[in-house]
């Protein structure tokens, strides 16, 4: 088990398109390994392999014990709409109100190198999305509607309102 530095906004490798995985290597299965220690280690959902600063097209999400790993995904379709809040390990600490499709299909290489399809709804899609986008270097920020808040204020708002 190895935890990875989980790199801020603000650090180069969130933003550069990152590579295709040409080979699924012994080294790959290891960075697999620790991202996925890393994910849970923060209490993330999803994590993306420039999060911890390897500029490869390598993605782990688990949003319901169900964990997935995505090598070269590529997304075939969307649907829907879902408007919510999103957070980011590479943002700590903070959320936005996001929209991203409700459904989202999307193919990739499993670490035996075969292809997979993963469909998913509400929170998975949104991972999905949000993922994928790390691996063209975009972060929910850019997609923000609205300010970005503490977390600490967004749950305080949820009790008030409760
Ligand atoms: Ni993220």
């Amino acid at each position: 088990m190895a935890i990875r530095k989980i790199r801020q906004l603000g650090d180069e490798c969130l933003t550069k398109v990152c590579k295709e995985v040409k080979m699924i290597s012994p080294r790959t299965k290891i960075l697999v390994q620790d991202m996925f220690d890393t994910m849970y280690e923060a209490g993330g959902v999803g994590l993306a392999a420039p999060q911890v600063g390897v500029l490869k097209r390598i993605v782990v999400i688990d949003v319901d014990d169900n964990p997935h790993v995505l090598i070269n995904p590529e997304i075939l379709e969307t649907s829907g709409e879902q408007t919510g809040y999103e957070g980011c390990l590479s943002y700590a600490g903070k959320s936005g109100i996001v929209t991203r499709p409700n459904y989202a299909k999307v193919k990739a290489l499993n670490l035996d190198g075969e292809e997979y399809i993963l469909e998913g709804e509400e929170l998975l899609a949104r991972c999905i999305c949000h993922e994928c986008d790390h691996l063209e270097g975009i972060m929910y920020v850019q997609k923000v509607e609205g300010d970005v808040v503490d977390n600490a204020d967004l749950y305080a708002e949820e009790e008030e309102t409760e």
